[in-house]
């Protein structure tokens, strides 16, 4: 397998977008990953997006969007898998590219959910539908008993949860492209709307429009670029079964926990060289399971972790610096190709007010549903 890098990044602002389309989000982001790049060729494209027929009626995305950016012709594949959708995207362009396949692919996310579509409906369709959705759980529901589940094994409190919505919304107030950038307290978060108890709507990442897509190119191409070197060490990838009631245990994600031994060895690094993390925070109780299935605390410790300041901006292990889905926002397709260019802008020192300094090692870990299917990326800056 050949080394990839990345080599350019694009993305729009996060947030109700009303006034741009599917196609116009996913062209902003492509255009602005092909400046970034300096690259006049891409030879593929593959584009995250979980449901774009239930959000705004579309199907056929791939030709649709690679021909509106200009890239008629150029072989464009649709990749799903829910939330992880541009996650599994990026892993795919970068197989093209390490493979020999190709020497130049994007990699893009997009998802326009604010568009009078029923957004809950769309989104409980990445649940079991015979036995979860069709009983009326959405994923607030879910998540919600995997809190509780938390709670009663872990001794996890409400106040916990409600820390990690305090500090994403802290980090993300450092965030331009973010779709909520205002600070919250403890006692807003535990005194907000419930959705699903115990969790309420400061506790859940919220329906979005956006868009995102990188440029994966070969190593020499990468050097050529001028742009500062950032390599993929790892890419790993993993699915469970997607109903919680076949689970055995409601206070792991083991998906996450597959693909993060999966991408520790093939980077052949452990938990604690990363400098910096982006994780999958959907609800509250994802970011703190997460934690414990990359092991970068010990079961049941992330909720102390988490209230201690461990994952703040100065703390030992940054976590969800871009404000994370809580704060920055979560279009379900992008969501994973913008975790990736938080990292990458933090490896090139590009990160601005959200700098964390010397970052050299960052992981990208998004998932899909309430923990079916997880891609891992782990990050390296060469410069
Ligand atoms: N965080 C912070 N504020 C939020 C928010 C969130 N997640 N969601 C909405 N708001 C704000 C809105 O801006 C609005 O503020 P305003 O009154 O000042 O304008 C207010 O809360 C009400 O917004 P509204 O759009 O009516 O909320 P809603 O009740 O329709 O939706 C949720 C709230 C939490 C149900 C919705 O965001 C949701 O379903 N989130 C989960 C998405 C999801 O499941 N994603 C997939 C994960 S696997």
């Amino acid at each position: 397998m050949r080394e990839v890098y990345i080599i350019g990044l694009g993305m729009t602002r996060f947030g109700e977008l009303w006034a741009q389309s599917l196609r116009d989000l996913f062209a902003e982001a492509a255009l602005g990953a092909i400046k970034d790049s300096t690259m006049v060729h891409i030879d593929s494209v593959y584009i995250g997006a979980m449901s774009p027929g239930l959000f705004v009626g579309q199907e056929h995305i791939a030709s649709l969007m690679s021909d509106y950016a200009g890239f008629n012709g150029v072989p464009a594949t649709h990749i799903e898998s829910a939330c992880a959708s541009g996650g599994l995207a990026f892993r795919q362009a970068y197989i093209e590219v390490a493979s020999g396949l190709s020497d130049v692919v994007m990699a893009g996310g997009v998802e326009k959910m604010n568009d009078g579509a029923d957004a809950t409906y769309a989104l409980a369709s990445a649940a079991d539908q015979e036995y979860e959705a069709f009983h009326g759980v959405t994923f607030p529901g879910l998540y919600a008993m995997m809190a509780r589940a938390h709670m009663h094994h872990h001794g996890t409190t409400r106040e916990q949860l409600a820390e990690v919505a305090v500090k994403n919304h802290l980090h993300g107030t450092k965030n331009p492209r973010a779709q909520f950038k205002m600070t919250v307290s403890i006692d807003q978060v535990i005194n907000a709307t419930p959705v699903a108890e115990p969790l309420g709507l400061l506790d859940c990442s919220p329906v979005t429009d956006g868009a995102a897509a990188v440029i994966l190119a070969t190593k020499e191409i990468a050097q050529k670029s001028g742009k500062p070197l950032v390599k993929v060490k790892a890419s790993a990838h993993a699915t469970d079964q997607i109903a919680l009631h076949s689970r055995k245990d409601l206070s792991s994600l083991p998906a996450v926990g597959t693909a993060a031994q999966k991408a520790y060895k093939e980077a052949n690094i452990k938990p604690e060289d990363l400098d910096l993390i982006e994780i999958h925070d959907c609800f509250t109780i994802a970011e703190l399971i997460v934690m414990e299935e990359l092991q970068v605390v010990k079961r049941g410790q992330s909720g102390p972790a988490v209230s201690a300041g461990f994952s703040r901006f100065d703390g030992q292990l940054p976590i969800n610096i871009s404000g994370g889905l809580k704060s920055k926002g979560h279009p379900v397709g992008a969501t994973g190709v913008a975790q990736i260019i938080e990292i990458v802008e933090q490896l090139r020192n590009e990160a601005g007010e959200r700098q964390i300094a010397n970052a050299r090692l960052g992981m990208a870990q998004n998932m899909g549903g309430s923990g079916g299917s997880c891609v891992i990326h782990i990050l390296e800056g060469e410069s």
